[in-house]
């Protein structure tokens, strides 16, 4: 039915025409033993989660809304460059696919002209020092019209369709982050992060620019200077010193 072109990842894929979460559903066959590479794809998702127990408005037939279930063999706390390297392949795709530039705002927003397109999720099951598994979750809006855009985020999402200005054909494109996905993953595990980081700084907006820092704590602004191994974010603040963060949202003074 999908066609894929690719070696391990979707040879197991589980379609729902509507599902609470593609999250959950991945939580669920990922205990019942899934195997490594087990996709599943909603057309429409009920109860979609975000980051930070957010809602994810998942408009039926619109976007993309899939999960990856892997269980890579590398240690629980470098499971966030897994989160970097899923940041890539969307950016890289949708650079590739539709007219659009989109660029990556860490750690795992995709954003065209300053507004989010497309989001990822990571959850992860570990016991002591092995991971069980990982869901990679993400969303992107496709084909959405103003209409479809709920009210509460019109202002800071958009879709494919709202800045190409041209429909996208979704199987298409689910197809290309599958087999880029594939590609990008096999490398990571052969050669390690460096080439990743590589890419997503490459896709993030630049480095050396000022940027406005909000924890739960204190709000101030500082350098953007990267990311470190870990996927943890690297600024430098007034003083000079480097400081690596590893929860806290950045905004950037330009667009
Ligand atoms: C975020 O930016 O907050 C992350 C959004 C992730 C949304 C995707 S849609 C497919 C998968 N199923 C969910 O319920 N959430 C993720």
């Amino acid at each position: 039915q999908w066609g894929l072109r690719t070696n391990w990842l979707g040879k197991s894929i589980i379609h729902k025409e509507v599902t609470t979460s593609t999250q959950h559903i991945a939580h669920q066959v990922a205990q019942e033993n899934a195997e490594h590479g087990t996709v599943i794809i909603a057309d429409e998702q009920t109860n979609g989660k975000g980051r930070m127990n957010r809602h994810w408005y998942s408009t039926r037939g619109k976007g993309i809304w899939l999960s990856i279930i892997l269980r890579p063999t590398i240690l629980p706390y470098l499971a966030p460059q897994l989160t970097l390297l899923t940041a890539c392949v969307l950016a890289d795709v949708i650079n590739k696919e539709t007219k659009t530039n989109s660029k990556i705002k860490w750690p795992n927003d995709i954003l065209i002209n300053g507004r989010k397109i497309a989001g990822i999720l990571t959850e992860m099951q570990a016991e002591q020092d092995q991971i069980q598994y990982v869901v990679i979750g993400m969303g992107i809006n496709v084909n959405h019209t103003e209409n479809d855009l709920p009210g509460d985020i019109q202002e800071k999402a958009t879709s494919l369709l709202l800045e190409s200005k041209e429909r996208v054909n979704l199987k298409n494109l689910i197809q290309q982050i599958l087999v880029t996905f594939e590609q990008e993953y096999d490398a990571y595990i052969k050669d390690g992060f460096s080439k990743v980081k590589k890419k997503w700084e490459s896709h993030s907006f630049k480095i050396g620019e000022n940027v406005q820092i909000t924890t739960l704590k204190n709000q101030w602004t500082a350098t953007f200077s990267g990311i470190a191994e870990d996927g943890a974010l690297l600024i430098t603040n007034d003083n000079g010193e480097i400081e690596k963060l590893y929860s806290a949202q950045i905004d950037w003074f330009h667009s």
